[in-house]
């Protein structure tokens, strides 16, 4: 079977978290969604009651909180300071708010360093995010960087989100092009490929697709 770390990073509603899944599902590999990470902090934030762009209020608050993420029989695991929040990372508030707490430098160096751990722990993982090939781990075995068009990007996220009026998916296009641009104009490792990473577009791809894709890029690289 395969051995070694595959990343997968690229914007949002390119279909990564699925494809991350099913790639890791296929190869016997273990899977960590980072920003499900990033998402967790979010929620010791806004609970917290801090302004998401108070980077010194932002950065003493992540630096206290306990996040745990993980899968248990199928479903996903996410905790903060011992409390599932893995319905509520996926909310309207927490989306709005995760951009301006991932841009803090301690932040991500907190939790670059448990991820880094996290994947030490496993022989085979999938690991999925925005920085992962340029920063977590520099030296994965291999790299893939998924991109789609915005129109197909934000038709991806609507249907998963049930929307269905021209009005909402409009509303939707807006939000993933300003999360976009904030995660690629951060000065912290900002969103973009790692000069050896392959790029795969989606855009006129099955899931299937893609996934086979990347399979058969993981096979090679070993
Ligand atoms: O992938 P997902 O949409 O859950 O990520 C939410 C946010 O977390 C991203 O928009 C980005 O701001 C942040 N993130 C990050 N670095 C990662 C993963 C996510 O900055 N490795």
């Amino acid at each position: 079977g395969f051995l070694g770390q595959i990343t997968l990073d690229g914007p949002s509603g390119t279909g990564k978290s699925s494809v991350a899944r099913s790639v890791a599902a296929r190869l016997g590999a273990a899977y960590l969604d980072t920003g499900a990470m990033y998402r967790a902090a979010t929620v010791a934030v806004l609970d917290a009651g801090i302004d998401p762009e108070d980077a010194e209020a932002v950065a003493r608050v992540v630096a206290e909180a306990r996040i745990e993420v993980g899968t248990s029989a199928g479903t996903e695991l996410v905790e903060v300071d011992g409390v599932d929040v893995a319905v509520r990372i996926r909310g309207a508030e927490v989306t709005r708010a995760v951009s301006a707490v991932s841009a803090v430098p301690a932040v991500r160096r907190r939790l670059v360093d448990q991820q880094r751990a996290l994947v030490e722990a496993a022989d085979a993982v999938v690991v999925e995010g925005r920085d992962i090939g340029t920063v977590v781990l520099p030296d994965a075995t291999l790299k893939v960087y998924l991109t789609a068009a915005p129109e197909a990007r934000a038709q991806r996220r609507a249907a998963q989100l049930g929307l269905r009026t021209a009005d909402e998916v409009a509303a939707l296009a807006v939000d993933l092009r300003r999360r976009d641009e904030y995660d690629s104009s951060r000065a912290d490792s900002p969103l973009r490929p790692a000069a050896d990473a392959v790029v795969v577009d989606s855009t006129d791809l099955s899931q299937e697709g893609v996934v086979d894709r990347v399979v058969e890029l993981a096979r090679s690289a070993v």
